[in-house]
């Protein structure tokens, strides 16, 4: 447990490494935070919630109000679209508080080795912190995005061209089915209770809609054809200006994307990203299909390999005949507790149950998606106009 708590908290240090201190402060959009804050904010985050409870003091009396995020329980906090005017403390003080903080997350390992409480608050606070990796590496796409330059974060490995795979369909009969999180291990509370579900004949695409697919649909008028549209969808598109998805740009028919290795030229296979849900939805009814919901994916993908390409050297998304991994599947379903799920008692109660309203699920994984954080049951949720993460489309359809 100590090395793996280690192991995490290092991984986060090496993400910011190729990053100078004004990289860390930047707050591009007030969805994104600065890499600072998510340095800090992980931290806070064993300081409150394991820490504190067993007696340490912060050893940084003051700093839970900058780096609390949305826990009511814990008190007031510094409104999140101004995390970008804190340049104090600096980088330096929060990696020292981070190693501090650490040391003291050790320390009570070795001292209680058979608390099963600690180490189940422990696993929380990883995953927790394997999410905010990936939304470092999201906020840092969005603000470099911003920069005339195209900032490179780290260059582009080599990478063969992709080329473009037929869709196959896998196909289920339906039925009483049973989703939800199962078996050892960590899992969020919101995967939970495992319970049955009901579905009617379908199927579903093995490879994800691609850029190729994307730029046929925007060739024909896509974005201007309101009978593909949800209402709200179509409006929103007016409203914003949306042409494209968000990092992709279209000069006079020539495609470039803007990703952590620098602007480059895609391959018509690469999966697309950064769709709202507004889009995806758009896209599939184009391509004569459907968003999957929760459930089909879930039932499609139980059982399989979690092998990605989650996050390699390669930062951007790749073809890949796995459910997970590349960018993260938009589904039909709302983001709703499933029957019988009750948040847990006090702070950590906050951590999913309070945001189950407005928001979509997305199920897989993403290329920005540290290895290992994922599984079949795992439940991503934002607001449907959200681009800024790594999302795509998986299709689906119904069975005569
Ligand atoms: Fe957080």
């Amino acid at each position: 447990m100590i090395e793996r708590f280690l192991a995490v908290r290092a991984a986060t240090e090496t993400l910011a490494e190729p990053l100078s201190a004004e990289d860390q402060q930047v707050q591009s959009m007030p969805a994104c935070s600065p890499v600072k804050w998510h340095r800090a904010h992980t931290t806070w985050f064993f300081d409150a919630m394991i820490l504190a409870p067993r007696g340490i003091e912060s050893r940084r009396p003051g700093w839970g109000y900058l780096f609390n995020s949305y826990y009511e329980a814990l008190g007031p906090r510094h409104p999140r679209p101004a995390r970008g005017v804190l340049s104090r403390p600096g980088v330096d003080e929060v990696g020292a508080w981070r190693r501090e903080v650490d040391a003291d997350v050790v320390e009570l390992l070795r001292r209680h080795p058979d608390d099963e409480d600690l180490r189940g608050l422990i696993e929380l606070g990883l995953a927790h912190e394997e999410q905010h990796q990936e939304l470092i590496l999201t906020d840092v796409l969005h603000a470099f995005s911003l920069n005339p330059l195209d900032p490179i974060y780290r260059p582009a490995p080599r990478l063969p061209r992709a080329s473009e795979a037929r869709r196959s369909w896998a196909e289920h009969d339906g039925g009483l089915v049973e989703i939800g999180r199962r078996g050892p291990g960590f899992a969020f509370d919101n995967e939970g209770p495992r319970h049955k579900a009901w579905l009617e004949p379908f199927a579903i695409g093995d490879r994800l809609v691609t850029i190729g697919e994307w730029t046929a649909f925007a060739e024909d008028g896509g974005y201007e054809r309101p009978e593909l549209w949800l209402s709200e969808g179509w409006d929103w598109a007016r409203r914003e200006g949306i042409r494209a998805p968000m990092h992709l740009r279209r000069d006079h028919g020539h495609l470039s994307v803007f990703t952590l290795h620098g602007r480059r030229e895609p391959d018509p296979a690469e999966p697309v990203s950064h769709l709202s849900y507004y889009e995806a939805d758009a896209l599939a009814r184009y391509l004569g299909a459907r968003l999957p919901t929760e459930a089909e994916w879930e039932v499609w993908a139980e059982g399989r390999p979690v092998d990605g390409p989650l996050r390699g050297d390669a930062l951007i998304p790749r073809p890949t005949a796995s459910p997970f991994g590349s960018v993260w599947q938009w589904t039909a379903s709302p983001y709703a507790p499933y029957p019988g799920y009750r948040p847990a008692a006090g702070a950590i109660g906050e951590y999913n149950g309070k945001f189950m309203v407005n928001q979509l699920v997305l199920r897989g994984g993403s290329c920005l998606t540290p290895p290992g954080h994922v599984r079949a049951s795992y439940r991503n949720f934002w607001p449907a106009d959200t681009r800024f993460q790594a999302t795509g489309l998986r299709l689906a359809r119904d069975r005569a």
